[in-house]
């Protein structure tokens, strides 16, 4: 299995030591509950990296008092031997109070592809994704880090605040990785009930056939529309699905204002489910 290492000095230390070989260092954030959706990232962190890092902490500042923090899935044994396999070569596996020194009181504030979508849900969010990501940015020290495109906005978020603060480190999305019914992998997917299950695929196939119909010429709210009701007909409780600039995340109207991206979230049952697809030109 991979080695955890629960303190930023064991962090730095180990980095430095690769950094003096002259080898490239990718971090890899996570929560854990790894799954290939994980590991996809690690695969494409090893095409520009010599060595990887896997960061494991489930960060309480971006969940809500009403959400999931006390149940969400903790399995780091599971974890380490996944990211061993996947070829991680050191995990960071800080404490909240590693993380949140006594006293901390220091927050990033967003603006720009922070704003509407998940934030009109869970307005606390990105602020605390963004202050943990550049926290685990200054810690690790990489050349470069990835997140998946499954998170499309924490990923527009995370690009902006990278170069917006002038953080030496590229960052690099990495295409979702679904199952073969088109559900993207989640760690929350094991929520769904086996009927939850049948009918959650239907948010990915709402996005496609809007994605080709805009490709092809169709109008871009009616694509919308006709989607939306694609999804609360399946029975979701649709909290957005939108067309939006596939950076900046502005709303937009035609394909001639640049490229879109569909995004997708909505509640089956007791489960919150997102999804995003290109709208390619
Ligand atoms: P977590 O949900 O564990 O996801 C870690 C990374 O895995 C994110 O970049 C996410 O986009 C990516 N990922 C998840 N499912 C994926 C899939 N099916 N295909 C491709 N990539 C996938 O996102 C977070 O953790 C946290 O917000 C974090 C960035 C670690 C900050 O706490």
């Amino acid at each position: 299995t991979v080695r955890p290492v629960h303190t930023v000095q064991e962090l730095r230390e180990q980095v430095a030591t690769w950094r003096v070989r002259g080898e490239r260092i990718a971090l890899v954030p996570t929560m854990g509950a790894l799954h290939a959706g994980h590991m996809a990232l690690v695969t494409a962190a090893l095409a520009h990296a010599e060595r990887v890092v896997v960061s494991i902490f489930v960060n309480p500042t971006q969940f809500a008092p009403t959400e999931d923090l006390s149940r969400y899935p903790r399995t780091l044994q599971a974890d380490l031997e996944k990211a061993a396999m996947a070829g991680a070569d050191l995990a960071f596996v800080p404490d909240v109070a590693e993380m949140y020194p006594a006293g901390f009181a220091t927050t990033i504030s967003l603006s720009g592809p922070a704003l509407g979508l998940e934030t009109d849900f869970r307005p606390t969010h990105f602020a605390g994704v963004a202050t943990v990501v550049a926290k685990l940015l200054i810690q690790a020290e990489p050349d470069i880090a990835m997140f998946g495109e499954k998170d499309y906005q924490q990923l527009q978020v995370v690009t902006r605040m990278a170069r917006d603060l002038d953080m030496p480190v590229r960052i690099i999305g990495v295409p979702t990785l679904r199952d073969p019914d088109g559900l993207a992998l989640s760690s929350r997917n094991i929520y769904l009930s086996p009927q939850e299950r049948n009918v959650a695929p239907v948010l990915y196939r709402a996005l496609s056939a809007a994605a080709s119909e805009i490709t092809g010429g169709a109008d871009v709210a009616a694509s919308v529309a006709r989607a939306r009701q694609t999804v609360i007909a399946a029975g979701f409780e649709l909290h957005y699905l939108d067309a939006r600039h596939a950076e900046t995340l502005a709303p937009i109207a035609t394909p001639a204002e640049g490229p879109i991206r569909l995004l997708v979230a909505a509640q089956l049952g007791a489960t919150r489910l997102i999804d995003n697809v290109a709208v390619p030109a």
